[in-house]
């Protein structure tokens, strides 16, 4: 294994697969109302062509692999991927992000599978709020599927909400106090202006978040509950769970960045929040090698850019959520 690095010399070891462009859920800032065209089902990769791209990069240095969407688990015979990609040596962390609502059918097969673990989107515990924030009265099926997940061993089990003032931002303390009655790791998102309809009046700062936890107790700072990654972990006192805050707006972390995302369709992107991608399809559907499937990926790899410039207000034209799964 060569390790692979960008021009700037960052490290990177993470790919995220998307693999469906498909969502069960319509969250508002994310999805509109009636979803956005498809694509179709022809233009998706196989999972022998996902395998193939894993396997190439893995070769490179990749060593942590994220299954996302839209929403994975709408993906016909995810499991069968999920061994695949397992059998791959040098990959040493499969996981998942899900929405959760098809999870308790499939927990147990996914860990058998060998996926490592999953990271749940969750925005509200109340069951309004719920199916106001997702359109969809889902809460119940996501409730269950975190505990299948427990239940399966599938942990850390990591739940985000994305923070929205006036909309979830008054259940910012029930979610903290999971992480002291019920041992949760809850990560706050700051909202990313992606989508026409996120209003930057729901906004909320991380910073504001933290002074919102105070009347919780001191929260002290601690190590994540898995690896490193964007989030920075605290705890507060008596807490089995951490508290992560991820501020891709306030403060980017774009000098550790260690990721690679592939779409559905192929296209690979070296940044969640440039435009440029590397289209891998054709060259896959055409029959090239794996040394030119290589070049290809290097090639993106060297021109990952430094930074995102999402607090100047500028973001990407066309790179939609749910088809590159965040
Ligand atoms: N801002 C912040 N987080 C977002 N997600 C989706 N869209 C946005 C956005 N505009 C989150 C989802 C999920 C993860 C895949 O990305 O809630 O947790
Ligand atoms: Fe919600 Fe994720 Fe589906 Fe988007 S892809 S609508 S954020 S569940």
């Amino acid at each position: 294994m060569t390790g692979l690095s960008d021009s700037f010399n960052r490290p990177i070891n993470y790919l995220r697969l998307s693999v469906t462009d498909r969502c069960n859920l319509r969250c508002r800032y994310c999805l509109p109302e009636n979803g956005i065209p498809l694509l179709p089902r022809s233009d998706l990769l196989s999972f022998e062509e996902l395998v193939s791209i894993a396997k190439i990069a893995a070769e490179l240095g990749i060593t942590k692999i994220r299954l996302t969407g839209g929403e994975p688990l709408v993906r016909k015979d995810l499991p069968r991927l999920v061994e695949m990609l397992a059998r791959i040596d040098s990959i040493d962390d499969l996981s998942l992000t899900t929405n959760g609502v098809l999870l308790r059918h499939q927990a147990k097969e996914l860990k058998q599978a060998g996926l490592n673990r999953v990271n749940i989107s969750l925005d509200s515990l109340k069951q309004d709020k719920f199916h106001y924030i997702t359109r969809q009265d889902k809460l119940k099926e996501v409730l269950k599927g975190i505990q299948a997940a427990s239940r399966a061993g599938l942990s850390p089990i990591k739940i985000n909400m994305v923070v929205l003032r006036g909309i979830n931002d008054d259940e910012i303390i029930d979610f903290a106090r999971r992480t002291i009655n019920d041992g949760w790791h809850v990560r706050f998102i700051e909202l990313m202006p992606l989508t026409p309809t996120t209003h930057p009046a729901t906004f909320v700062p991380a910073s504001e978040i933290k002074t919102r936890l105070l009347s919780l107790g001191d929260l002290k700072p601690s190590l994540p509950p898995h690896g490193i990654g964007p989030a920075r972990y605290f705890h507060l006192p008596r807490a089995r769970g951490t508290i992560g805050f991820i501020t891709p707006v306030t403060e980017h972390f774009c000098i550790s960045c260690n990721r690679l995302r592939l779409t559905t369709d192929g296209k690979l992107h070296a940044c969640l929040m440039s435009d440029d991608e590397t289209d891998l399809r054709p060259a896959l559907r055409r029959g090239a090698s794996p040394l030119q499937i290589k070049r290809l990926i290097q090639q993106a790899v060297y021109a990952k850019p430094p930074h995102h410039h999402l607090a100047e207000g500028i973001t990407p034209a066309k790179s939609a959520m749910s088809k590159i799964g965040g």
